[in-house]
């Protein structure tokens, strides 16, 4: 994973306290690439049992299909999205996941790779309001500089592409990310896209 420069725009996914992993948007199917420690513990699958298989495999039989379509969509329009749905562990148990995933961009502007974080929801059938409410009232935190940043972030643009976008040099948008994960507490650019999702800035499904 570390041998592939793309990974480090997420500032290594194995830093995240948030299950999540990578999906190659350029292979047939769209399969998971790398998943990080957190996504083992969630789940109960290690990375070497997940590669090459697409995220599905963690639906079954309880798995609601809208929420389906709408990850479906969303993968086929390469648009953020956050979804809640049914999925099972390793052992057979089920758990309800909040799925956020994002688009991540080539240099070109293709589509490279999809994002994706996995949280379990307890006691609900959506994230707990105070989680969603944290992540709008940090995004409002925000400078109107960073918020922009962080907008083309989850769109899946990277700091070379944003500059031009925003009519800035790169240095410049590496500062304002910078200080953008600090203000959101995220420890990577993954966790920062995902905080941006649940504020609202993709496709947010009904729990
Ligand atoms: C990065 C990424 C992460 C995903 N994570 C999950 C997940 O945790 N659970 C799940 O049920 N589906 C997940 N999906 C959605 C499935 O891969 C798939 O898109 C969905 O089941 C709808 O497509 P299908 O009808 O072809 O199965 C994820 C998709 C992407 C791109």
């Amino acid at each position: 994973m570390s041998g592939n420069p793309d990974f480090q725009l997420f500032g290594s996914i194995a830093h995240s306290p948030i299950a999540t992993v990578i999906t190659d948007a350029r292979l047939p199917d769209n399969p998971i690439v790398a998943a990080n420690r957190a996504f083992h513990d969630l789940t109960g699958y290690s990375e070497a049992e997940i590669l090459g298989r697409n995220c599905r495999f963690l639906a079954g039989v309880g798995t609601e299909p809208h929420a389906q379509a709408l990850l479906r969509a969303a993968v086929a329009q390469r648009q953020p999205a956050l979804a809640y749905l049914t999925n099972y562990r390793k052992d057979g148990t089920p758990f309800l996941n909040a799925v956020m995933i994002a688009p991540v961009l080539e240099e070109g502007g293709a589509i490279g790779y999809f994002l994706g974080s996995q949280m379990e929801v307890k006691g609900g059938t959506r994230l707990p309001e105070p989680r969603e409410q944290r992540a709008q009232r940090l995004v409002a935190s925000l400078t109107p500089r960073q918020r922009q940043v962080l907008a083309h972030m989850i769109r899946g643009y990277r700091n070379k592409q944003i500059g031009p976008l925003l009519g800035i040099d790169e240095k410049t948008v590496k500062m304002h990310r910078a200080a953008l994960l600090a203000r959101l507490g995220a420890a990577t650019s993954a966790d920062a896209i995902r905080t941006g999702v649940e504020a609202g800035l993709g496709i947010n499904g009904p729990g």
